[in-house]
């Protein structure tokens, strides 16, 4: 039986609340930062090798594009701004509406701190799309 993307959304707000106690002190580490939230948030639509081959994939409207090949399409140029604002969503007009893809900047902001730190709220958000971006990075292929 599979579990609808809504469920997975709720499960995935709880893991990574609890994942987010051990964010600031792996903060060092930023791509196994990254590698370990991708992981968490991000394969069951990309794929654990970030190809596009997620449970999820065939659930969706719009397939969940290979993430290792962003380098090359862009000229050899990682596009970190962009990853970044495609990862963060919140300023982003999607093309097509309500994209397919989460908002991740609500969903790691509503968990960064429960409500309780407003002040450290936004670097912690902030240090997890980094870490994002910078292992999406390393997994780019020539
Ligand atoms: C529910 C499925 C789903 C999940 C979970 C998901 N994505 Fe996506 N992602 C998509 C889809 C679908 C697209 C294609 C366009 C869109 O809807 O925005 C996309 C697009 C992207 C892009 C743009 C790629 C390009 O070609 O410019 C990046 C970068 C990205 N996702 C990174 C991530 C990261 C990092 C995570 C985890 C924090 C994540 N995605 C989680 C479905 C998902």
């Amino acid at each position: 039986m599979k579990t609808s993307i809504a469920h997975y959304l709720t499960a995935l707000t709880v893991g990574i609340g609890v994942l987010g106690l051990t964010v600031t002190s792996a903060a060092a580490d930023d791509i196994a930062m990254g590698k370990q939230l991708f992981g968490e948030a991000c394969a069951v639509c990309h794929g654990a090798d970030g190809k596009g081959g997620g449970e999820f994939a065939s659930e969706l409207k719009t397939a969940p594009p290979n993430l290792t090949t962003l380098l090359k399409d862009n000229g050899d140029v990682y596009p970190f701004v962009k990853v970044y604002q495609t990862i963060d969503g919140r300023a982003e007009t999607r093309a097509h509406g309500a994209g397919d893809m989460p908002i991740w900047g609500t969903v790691f902001s509503r968990d960064a701190t429960g409500g309780t730190q407003p002040f450290s709220a936004e670097l912690l958000v902030r240090a997890r799309m980094v870490a994002l971006v910078e292992y999406i990075e390393s997994i780019q292929q020539p």
